[in-house]
C-alpha cells in the first residue's frame, strides 16, 4: 500500500487497539465482557432491568481508565492525524480516551464514551470524571438519578453516522484496526469504502469477520504494525 493517489483516509478503530494498554477486548477467549455477558450490561433493557448494576460496571471502566495509557498505535494515529495533509477521519468504535489522550483531533466516538454523561431529563451531555451510579446529579438541570453514561448500547443509534457515512463513501483508503468486524454499522464500513473505490486496509491480531473484504490484511499486534504503516504512508 503506497502513498499514490491517496487523499482522503478514514480509520475505524476497535477494542485492539487499545489491548495493548491494558484495557479487556469484548470477545475474548472466555467470550465475557470483563466478567459479564454483553446483554447484562450494554443494553437499555439491562439499564432499565438493573440500573445498579449496569453503573458499577461502567463505573469500574472508568476507573480502570485511570490507571492506563495510550499505547504505540494510539500515538502513531495521532501523528498520522497531525502530520496527513489530506482528509482524515479516525472513527473509533472505543468508549476509553486513549486517541485523544494521544493526541488525535478529527475523531469520533460513535460508541459514545465512558467519560461522559447523558441526562435523560434534560438530555444535556458532559464529560464526567470519577462514578456515577444511580443516584448522579446532572450538572446541567439539577437532576438526581438520571444521569447514565454516554454509551451506545446494543439496540441504539451509533452517533454521526451521517458524517461517517460520507468521509467513507469519499475516502481513497478505509483502514480497520483491531476490531473483530462482528458489530454493524461499523462492519459493514469496508463494504461501503470498496463499492465506493476506496482502497481497504485490515490491520488485526486475526481476520476479523469480514477479513475476506479487505484488499490488504496485515496479521499482528496493533502496537507493531499501526507505527510501521504510519512511517510508510508519510514516508
Ligand atoms: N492488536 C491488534 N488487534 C488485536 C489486539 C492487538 N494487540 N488484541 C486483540 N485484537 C483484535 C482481536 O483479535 C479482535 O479481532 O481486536 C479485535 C477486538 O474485537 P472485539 O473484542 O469484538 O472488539 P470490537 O470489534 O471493538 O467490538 C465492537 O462491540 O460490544 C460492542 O460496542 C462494543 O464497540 C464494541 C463493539
Amino acid at each position: 500500500m503506497t502513498r499514490e493517489g491517496i487523499r482522503n483516509i478514514v480509520i475505524l478503530t476497535g477494542a485492539g487497539v487499545s489491548a495493548e494498554s491494558g484495557l479487556a477486548t469484548f470477545r475474548g477467549p472466555d467470550g465475557l465482557w470483563e466478567g459479564h455477558r454483553v446483554e447484562d450490561v450494554a443494553t437499555p433493557e439491562a439499564f432499565r432491568r438493573d440500573p445498579g448494576l449496569v453503573h458499577a460496571f461502567y463505573d469500574a471502566r472508568r476507573a480502570k481508565l485511570q490507571t492506563v495509557t495510550p499505547n504505540l498505535a494510539h500515538e502513531a494515529l495521532a501523528r498520522l492525524d497531525e502530520q496527513w495533509p489530506g482528509e482524515l477521519l479516525l472513527v473509533t468504535q472505543n468508549v476509553d480516551d486513549l486517541h485523544e489522550r494521544a493526541g488525535s483531533n478529527r475523531l469520533i466516538h460513535m460508541h459514545g464514551q465512558v467519560k461522559k454523561g447523558w441526562c435523560l431529563r434534560c438530555g444535556n451531555r458532559f464529560a464526567w470524571d470519577g462514578a456515577m451510579g444511580t443516584g448522579a446529579e446532572c450538572p446541567s438541570c439539577g437532576g438526581i438519578g438520571q444521569v447514565r453514561p454516554d454509551i451506545v448500547w446494543f439496540g441504539e443509534m451509533p452517533y454521526e453516522m451521517e458524517r461517517i457515512d460520507q468521509a467513507v463513501r469519499d475516502c481513497d483508503l478505509f483502514v480497520s484496526i483491531g476490531t473483530s468486524g462482528a458489530v454493524y454499522p461499523a462492519a459493514g464500513f469496508v463494504q461501503t469504502a470498496r463499492y465506493c473505490g476506496g482502497r481497504t486496509l485490515e490491520i488485526n491480531l486475526e481476520p476479523s469477520m469480514g477479513s475476506f473484504f479487505f484488499d490488504e490484511s496485515r496479521m499482528g499486534k496493533a502496537a507493531e504494525l499501526v507505527p510501521r504503516w504510519v512511517d510508510e504512508l508519510l514516508a
